[in-house]
């Protein structure tokens, strides 16, 4: 069994990393079939995933059982000014690695964001995998293209849309909310944009857990429970144990003092329902798995 990680240096790709290295996550052991995988891990600048000959010439010769897809061009507010370095990223790019699975039979797992919704009225219900994407930004829209790329160049993909993704590794809101806490003792949070705090072990451990199956197909793969931006930041502070206060603010006001910001969906909210009816959904509520990594977070990029 060859694994490739593309975009392995992210938050993401590197979860996945030590969980492949290690035989089993925080939730339990990976599969059986990708314990002692051989593992192909690469990113910027060697592998850029939006090259389509250097990509299709890259896998062909790797070979890989499975591509996980952890490249994207993440940074929300610069996608509104990169419209094309985004697209390039996150549309053109998994569109390479499906027509390069396809060619050799790989499996292909590409993440994608609960962004692709439009965060207007849904009745508080959460969205599931039969929701229509209308994305109202530019990342979201170059996150759909994507999507739509992968299904319609690949037949073996997994489709998987996360939120508010944190990890160990890279840069993630836990760790602007615990520093900006710390530097400035103060904080205003949005409140009236809800959705679900995820850890990267989760989400790692699902996928790892999906691409040892056939079961294909789109999937949500969020933390369980439902929160606003203001609720996951006062929890952060809690559970880093910050000497700071964090008071609550409506996204009309931030972007008033963030003009350039881009617009986010106020209800993105997503069901796992099509975990819970294929493989089992076992993602742990967004309380639990922050804890947790409060527990075991050195502080900085890792783990103690
Ligand atoms: N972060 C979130 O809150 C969030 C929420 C929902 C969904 N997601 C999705 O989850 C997935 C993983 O996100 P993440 O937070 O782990 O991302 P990340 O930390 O930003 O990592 C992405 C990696 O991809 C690399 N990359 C960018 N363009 C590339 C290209 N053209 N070819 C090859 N590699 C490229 C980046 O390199 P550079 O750093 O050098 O650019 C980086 O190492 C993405 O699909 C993202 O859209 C994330």
């Amino acid at each position: 069994m060859k694994i490739l990680i593309t975009g392995c240096k992210g938050q993401l790709g590197t979860e996945i990393q030590k969980q492949l290295r290690l035989g089993y996550s925080e939730i339990g052991p990976i599969p059986e079939s990708l314990q002692n995988a051989e593992i192909v891990a690469v990113d910027l600048p060697e592998v850029d995933i939006s090259k389509l000959e250097p990509t299709l010439a890259y896998i062909a010769e790797v070979a890989p059982d499975v591509v996980v897809n952890c490249a994207a061009f993440t940074n929300v507010d610069g996608c509104e000014t990169m419209h094309d370095v985004a697209f390039q990223a996150n549309a053109v790019g998994p569109r390479n690695l499906a027509m390069a699975c396809e060619k050799i039979g790989a499996k292909l797992v590409h993440v994608s964001t609960d962004y692709v919704f439009s965060g207007r009225a849904n009745g508080g219900i959460p969205l599931d995998e039969a929701d229509a994407p209308n994305p109202i930004s530019a990342y979201g829209s170059t996150k759909v293209q994507g999507e739509r790329y992968v299904q319609q160049f690949c037949s073996r993909f997994f489709i998987v849309r996360t939120a508010w993704l944190y990890s160990y590794y890279g840069k993630n809101f836990v760790k602007t909310i615990y520093n900006a806490g710390k530097k400035f003792g103060k904080l205003e949070v949005v409140n009236d944009q809800l959705g679900n705090p995820t850890n990267a072990v989760d989400l790692a451990h699902v996928l790892l857990q999906l691409a040892a199956t056939q079961e294909y197909g789109i999937y949500h793969c969020t933390g369980e429970g439902i929160c606003s931006w203001y609720d996951f930041a006062a929890a952060i502070i809690a559970g880093g144990k910050v000497d700071a206060t964090v008071a609550p603010c409506t996204s009309a006001e931030y972007k008033a003092k963030h003009p350039e910001s881009a617009d986010r969906p106020a209800w993105s909210a997503l069901d796992n329902r099509m975990l819970r009816c294929t493989i089992g959904n076992c993602v742990r509520p967004w309380q639990e798995a922050l804890e947790v990594f409060f527990q075991n977070w050195d502080g900085e990029n890792g783990m103690k």
